[in-house]
């Protein structure tokens, strides 16, 4: 059976993808922090599941768990690195050192530990395949996005560069970069406040963490010469709003 390991698998996205793998017969390696959300998983899909309960910014942790997984989980041929959070919302220059630190930390060098620890067992199969999960905050500044924009922006950009070192191997690499979309992600953001979280999702369409297991289990799909290098998704409802323009009070 085809293993597929899965971070940030105890919410939003990527509890999504590993209900999805799982239907289409993938034995999945979920990870995430949050312990008893990976046991209701592990209680659903029992031996279809094999949890990890780590901080991907525990750089031991994450490649002693890697290296340390059970044989029948270990012929990984699919990693979704999609653990990854945004926080606050506000000028750079306001933004807390911690708030800052937890997002590069995050976003950046536990996803960059992750890759590093998983290539190696997907260059062992005849193919696989690597999913990272960018955002439109990638291409798309916007006020207050400045930390969490730039780590996107180093996802898309480095999942693109990636390609040129995995050439030769049959390791397809896609950015998946989604807009707006209703998962625990605002609630993250604005540090609980689940009435500031819920405001941007109100009176609107939003994406939600199916409709991306369904783009996510679809590109797998895609004939074996394909490779789809970024996919940018956004509901109906998201455009963009243009630059904005200062305009000075008249004397
Ligand atoms: N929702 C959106 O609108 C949106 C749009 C574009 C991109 N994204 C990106 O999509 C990805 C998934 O977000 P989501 O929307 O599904 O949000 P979510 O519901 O908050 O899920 C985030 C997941 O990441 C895990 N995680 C966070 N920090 C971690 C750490 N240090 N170690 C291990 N796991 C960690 C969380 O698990 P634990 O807390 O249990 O560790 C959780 O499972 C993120 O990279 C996010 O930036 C989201």
């Amino acid at each position: 059976m085809k293993s597929a390991l899965v971070t940030g698998a105890s919410s939003g996205f990527g509890r999504a993808c590993v209900k999805a793998l799982i239907e289409e017969g993938f034995r999945v390696v979920a990870l995430a922090r949050r312990k008893e959300r990976l046991e209701t998983l592990k209680s659903e899909f029992k031996e279809k599941i094999h949890t990890l309960n780590l901080d991907v910014r525990n750089q031991e942790e994450v490649f002693e768990a890697i290296e340390n997984l059970p044989r029948e989980f270990k012929d990984l041929e699919i990693l979704l690195n999609n653990a990854g959070l945004a926080l606050e919302q506000k000028e750079f220059d306001n933004l807390s050192l911690d708030d800052i630190n937890t997002m590069v930390d995050t976003n950046i060098k536990g996803f960059l530990y992750i890759a590093r620890a998983v290539i190696p067992l997907l260059r062992k199969q005849k193919s696989a395949y690597i999913f990272n999960i960018g955002s439109v905050a990638a291409r798309n500044p916007y006020f207050g996005g400045n930390v969490y924009c730039g780590t996107k922006a180093f996802v898309g950009q480095f999942s693109l560069a990636l390609r040129n070192d995995l050439r030769g191997s049959n390791i397809k690499v896609t950015n998946i970069a989604p807009g707006l979309c209703k998962t625990e992600f605002s609630e993250v953001r604005f540090k609980g406040d689940k009435q500031k979280a819920d405001a941007l999702y109100e009176n609107t369409q939003f994406l939600s963490a199916e409709d991306i297991a369904k783009v996510f289990i679809a590109l797998i799909k895609l004939p074996s010469h394909i490779n789809v290098n970024e996919i940018e998704l956004m509901p109906v409802t998201q455009t963009w709003n243009g630059f904005f323009i200062e305009k000075f009070n008249e004397a």
